[in-house]
């Protein structure tokens, strides 16, 4: 597979804000239709009537995707609706450790465990056999740069997009002979209300219009892994290369690890 035509029918979760709405947007005007779905119905409303000024149908479905049978047959009827050519699993959310360096609470992480992982997958796997059956398709998975090195300040966050990447990773090498691309989107820091969370600094921030560019792009390539920005992409890249300890000592020293 090399460079890929315009998806006509896109399903993005999480479109209500941050890059899955940037994507919206990104998409609107030359895709057909687009599939949305988020919790806040008056968000993904005003994300909708933006792109459907552009031209393009516009489906949205108030949802919570940890009701995963919901989501899953909301899913299966967006693609007998018109088969969707391009699906991004982008809905998650974050968990940081408490100003003392309390540790997440399991209450805490199941939730979060359950947005990213769970949905995520379940998002993309009722779809598996239909791209398989037509030959063609594409499925995103929004991942995170904190997959490669676990941070001592979002440790379940850091798991939640680590098991994202090797997922997305192992699926694009069982659906890439049978014409389905996989791809794992690595971003660093975008402007976003979650990014606004995150208690450490953020350095090469990207808007979330820029991020929703850089991913378009590198899906029409079928990149399998759009990483970026480009240094913070090759510093936690050469981070996760280097020994455990030495990884250790740096992140204690740019904020990123627990201080005594
Ligand atoms: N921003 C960053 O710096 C950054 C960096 C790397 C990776 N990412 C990843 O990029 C993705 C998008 O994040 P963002 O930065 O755009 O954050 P955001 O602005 O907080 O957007 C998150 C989106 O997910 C939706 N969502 C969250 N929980 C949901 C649920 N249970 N059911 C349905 N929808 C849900 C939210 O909509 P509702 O609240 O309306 O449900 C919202 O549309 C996430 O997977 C995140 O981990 C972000």
């Amino acid at each position: 597979m090399g460079r890929l035509s315009q998806p006509r029918h896109v399903l993005i979760t999480g479109a209500s804000g941050g890059i899955g709405a940037a994507l919206a947007h990104a998409y609107a005007g030359t895709a057909e239709r687009l599939s949305l779905c988020a919790r806040n119905e008056a968000r993904l409303q005003s994300v909708a009537d933006a792109c459907r000024a552009r031209g393009t149908r516009v489906d949205i479905r108030p949802l919570d995707v940890t009701d995963v049978d919901a989501l899953q047959a909301w899913v299966s009827s967006c693609d007998a609706r018109q088969p969707i050519d391009l699906v991004i699993a982008n809905a998650g959310k974050t968990l940081n450790v408490g100003p003392q360096g309390e540790a997440e609470s399991w209450a805490d992480t199941k939730s979060l465990l359950a947005t990213n992982i769970d949905s995520a997958l379940a998002t993309v796997i009722p779809l598996i056999g239909p791209m398989r059956q037509r030959g063609h398709g594409q499925i995103a998975l929004v991942s995170s740069l904190a997959a490669y090195r676990g941070m001592a300040i979002t440790p379940a966050y850091c798991a939640s997009k680590a098991a994202l990447k090797a997922y997305g990773e192992a699926l694009r090498g069982l659906l890439g002979p049978d014409g389905v691309g996989v791809s794992v989107i690595c971003p660093g820091f975008v402007e976003s209300d979650m990014s606004r969370e995150f208690p450490g600094k953020k350095p090469f921030m990207v808007s979330a219009d820029q991020a929703a560019t850089i991913i378009r792009k590198g899906l029409m390539r079928n990149r399998p892994r759009i990483s970026f920005p480009f240094p913070l992409n090759l510093g936690t890249w050469l981070l996760a290369m280097l020994p455990a300890a030495m990884a250790d000592f740096i992140l204690q020293h740019i904020s990123y690890g627990r201080s005594r």
